[in-house]
């Protein structure tokens, strides 16, 4: 079959009829092989100059399928008139239409049969009136499914009665080029240690560039659309002189995950509806050093927290209950990546700048985060969390704001308001809200606060060092940035392969 034909064997075939004819039309050489198949063999040729075609659109008629009936058994006043002339003397309504064997050929026959003068009606019968006809349908589209064309005239008026169809072609007309031969060279692509060794590279033919060529679907890896965003995330934080946490330790104890942060351990958030504990092993270690560079005093800073919340220190008078070492030794998913900037603030408490204090520094992570919720379109049990923790002194709450409309402005959003809010382990605490053009209201897009004396000094930090600290989810951005409304699209086993395929590149800054 031609449509298997290789582009070389059918490069071949064409320098093959070339050499019998200066100038070849494809329709009448080369009908049958596919369009695109004879456009690579010529472009190959051309390429080389062996060839030269041009590219020429036509029509042709098609046979529609009463035409091929047509062709086949003859046009219907043809039939009726054969069937009238072959009944010696005449044939009535009834037997010609059992003789022909169908209702509408029968009918519309007749009427053209009459027309032309072949039959007529004698009595009840109908007679012949002349001994033979000429089938002028059936010819002309005899010729038409040879050649797919014939006059304008027969055309236009087969058209008119169905019979035929008109259809767009595109065909090829080619002939020799300057460099025509019947033997297509092997082309190298590639210049060898072997071609230059063996001097073969002087007479060898090298396949020119093709500058025009697209290129082979690469099938590459996609980013997720969390990742873009993350990408442009952590981007915004280096831009503004921050490093990145460690976060890839999702379970805690409940001792960094919330006695750190002076979350009471009989606060709701601890109870098992909104944080998940681990069971196989459920507790771990007392606070202590990971290797021996690491001078921190765990125990002072265990006991430093039991302090803090039971009877209070560094003048709070703290919750007054009592602390339970095994409630805060239970293994978490952690809830909040503010675990580990807990864990990065007591370990500033050991660094020492120029003047032996420790240092201002500017903190950032983003990552996933667990929590027990209800699964519904806008919340899954874990999600991702953008967090930034600033340490300076002399920092005031005036300046965090101005900080977070920094921040929020460098992805567009300004005119932001700030909420008092509560957090056990800032002071004063802040949500962030910005209004939303498309929902034509405020949206919380974050929550900030400054890091509570109980949490800060409880480390062994200075107590004039303070600490902003703030958190927003990515998920909320990014879905807002590619208009999604139910999380489920974005993360998770619902999502389509095809949308993390798709999906555009992201820039915060963009609306
Ligand atoms: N941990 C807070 C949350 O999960 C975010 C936050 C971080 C708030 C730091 C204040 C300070 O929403």
């Amino acid at each position: 079959p031609t449509d298997s034909k290789s582009t070389e064997d059918l490069a071949h075939e064409v320098l093959q009829a070339l050499s019998e004819a200066d100038s070849i039309l494809s329709t009448e050489k080369f009908a049958n092989v596919p369009f695109e198949s004879l456009k690579a063999a010529l472009d190959r040729l051309s390429a080389r100059s062996m060839v030269a075609y041009e590219q020429i659109e036509g029509e042709e008629a098609i046979l529609e399928p009463e035409a091929e009936e047509v062709v086949q058994h003859g046009s219907s006043e043809a039939r009726v008139f054969e069937a009238v002339r072959k009944a010696m003397d005449g044939l009535s309504i009834q037997d010609l239409e059992s003789t022909i064997g169908d209702k509408t050929v029968t009918k519309v026959g007749q009427g053209k049969a009459f027309k032309e003068k072949w039959i007529k009606k004698d009595g009840s019968k109908l007679v012949a009136l002349v001994d033979s006809i000429n089938d002028v349908t059936r010819d002309q589209l005899r010729v038409i499914k040879e050649k797919r064309t014939h006059d304008k005239k027969i055309l236009t008026d087969l058209k008119k009665r169905k019979l035929i169809r008109l259809q767009k072609t595109l065909s090829f007309k080619f002939s020799k080029g300057p460099k025509y031969a019947l033997e297509l060279v092997k082309e190298e692509t590639d210049l060898t240690a072997e071609m230059i060794a063996s001097g073969s590279w002087k007479t060898a033919t090298f396949k020119p560039y093709n500058f025009k060529a697209l290129g082979a679907d690469q099938h590459s890896g996609a980013l997720h659309p969390l990742g873009k965003v993350r990408g442009e995330f952590r981007q915004l934080f280096f831009e503004m002189g921050f490093t990145e946490m460690p976060t890839s330790q999702y379970v805690e104890s409940g001792f960094w995950n919330f006695d750190t942060l002076f979350v009471p351990q009989q606060h709701p958030a601890r109870d098992l509806q909104d944080t998940f504990y681990i069971s196989d092993p459920k507790m771990a270690d007392r606070p202590r050093a990971e290797s021996a560079d690491d001078k921190k005093d765990y125990k002072a800073y265990f006991e430093n927290v039991r302090q803090v919340h039971e009877n209070g220190k560094y003048g709070s008078i703290g919750y007054r209950y009592p602390w339970a070492e095994e409630e805060s030794l239970r293994l978490v998913l952690r809830t909040h990546t503010t675990s580990v900037s807990s864990a990065m603030l007591h370990k500033l408490a050991y660094e020492k700048g120029p003047d032996g204090r420790p240092p201002p520094v500017r903190y950032f992570s983003i990552d996933r985060v667990f929590r027990n919720e209800k699964v519904d379109a806008t919340h899954l049990c874990e999600f991702h969390q953008v967090e930034g923790v600033i340490a300076d002194y002399g920092l005031t709450l005036g300046g965090l704001m101005e900080f977070m409309s920094i921040f929020f402005g460098k992805m567009g959003l300004t005119g932001l308001k700030f909420k008092p809010a509560y957090n056990p382990y800032t002071e004063p605490s802040m949500e962030i809200f910005s209004y939303h053009e498309g929902l034509g209201k405020l949206i919380e897009i974050g929550n900030s606060g400054m890091f509570r004396p109980e949490m800060l000094e409880a480390m062994g930090l200075p107590s004039d060092l303070r600490v902003y600290g703030f958190g927003l989810s990515l998920e909320r951005p990014t879905m807002i940035k590619y208009g999604i409304s139910n999380i489920r699209e974005l993360l998770g086993h619902g999502v389509d392969l095809n949308f993390v395929q798709t999906n555009p590149a992201v820039r915060l800054d963009k609306d």
